[in-house]
């Protein structure tokens, strides 16, 4: 099965993909999260996208779909089937992703698109932590870790993402609504959009995708 998680900033794609790659098997590729390591270590593509990160602006097209085309092309995705996350963000990324999914004979299963307000995200945002090891989300009022700055899983050092501040959540808003939602109605016309309603608690967003991708099975 190969399937997307769609939603704006802080809906809760990272949080939820951990559940479901766990529950179907899939592989987790956030292109959010290997940017990040690629700024960590100051590789060449780390150079290119840091700047596009800390102002909450995209990293170009062709930088973010090489990164996944590789990835998507490794024989345990072949095997199992991928989970994206943060990927496609523009209508050209979408079109860009069926090509390189045609030509291997693939198509997309289900787009699960979770859906919570911007007043939310906003504080759902600039509340999270992270774990520097596992990159696992925490917040300090809705999923705080049982010990202050240690992330449960792993005891990896907590920390907050250099893009979490007010200002440039409100630019990745803005950015969300102007350049991503349009994939809303581009996966709607293919018939494979799941609209989950965000809002709930972590366990019950995860019900209702469970189920919404177990009828696709
Ligand atoms: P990326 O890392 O993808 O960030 P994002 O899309 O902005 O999404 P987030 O990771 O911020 O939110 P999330 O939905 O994963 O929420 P989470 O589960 O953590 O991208 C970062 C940057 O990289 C971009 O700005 C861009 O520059 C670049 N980039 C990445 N992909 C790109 C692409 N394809 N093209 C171009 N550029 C790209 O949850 C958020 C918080 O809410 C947490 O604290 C969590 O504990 C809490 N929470 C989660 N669920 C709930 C709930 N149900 N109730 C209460 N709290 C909850
Ligand atoms: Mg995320």
């Amino acid at each position: 099965m190969n399937v997307i998680l769609l939603g704006p900033p802080g809906a809760g794609k990272g949080t939820q993909a951990e559940g479901i790659v766990k529950e179907f098997g899939l592989v987790h590729i956030s292109t959010g999260d290997m940017l990040r390591a690629a700024v960590k270590n100051q590789t060449e593509m780390g150079l290119k996208a840091q700047e596009y990160m800390t102002a909450g602006a995209l990293v170009p097209d062709e930088v973010v779909i090489g990164i996944v085309r590789d990835r998507i092309a490794e024989p345990d995705v072949a095997d199992k089937g991928f989970l994206l996350d943060g990927f496609p963000r523009t209508v050209n990324q979408a079109e860009e992703l069926d090509k390189v999914l045609s030509s291997m004979d693939k198509s997309i299963d289900a787009v699960i698109n979770i859906v919570v307000a911007d007043e939310e995200l906003l504080s759902r945002l600039t509340g999270r932590r992270i774990c520097k090891s596992c990159q696992k989300p925490y917040h300090v009022m809705f999923k705080p870790p049982k010990a202050d700055g240690v992330c449960d899983d792993c005891g990896g050092e907590l920390y907050q993402r250099a893009d979490d501040t007010v200002e440039t959540v409100k630019n990745r808003l803005d950015v969300y609504h102007n350049q991503t939602a349009p994939l809303i109605g581009y996966y709607k016309n293919q018939g494979v959009l799941v609209d989950i309603d965000g809002t709930k608690t972590v366990g019950e967003v995860f019900t209702d995708i469970e189920n919404a991708l177990k009828a696709k099975v």
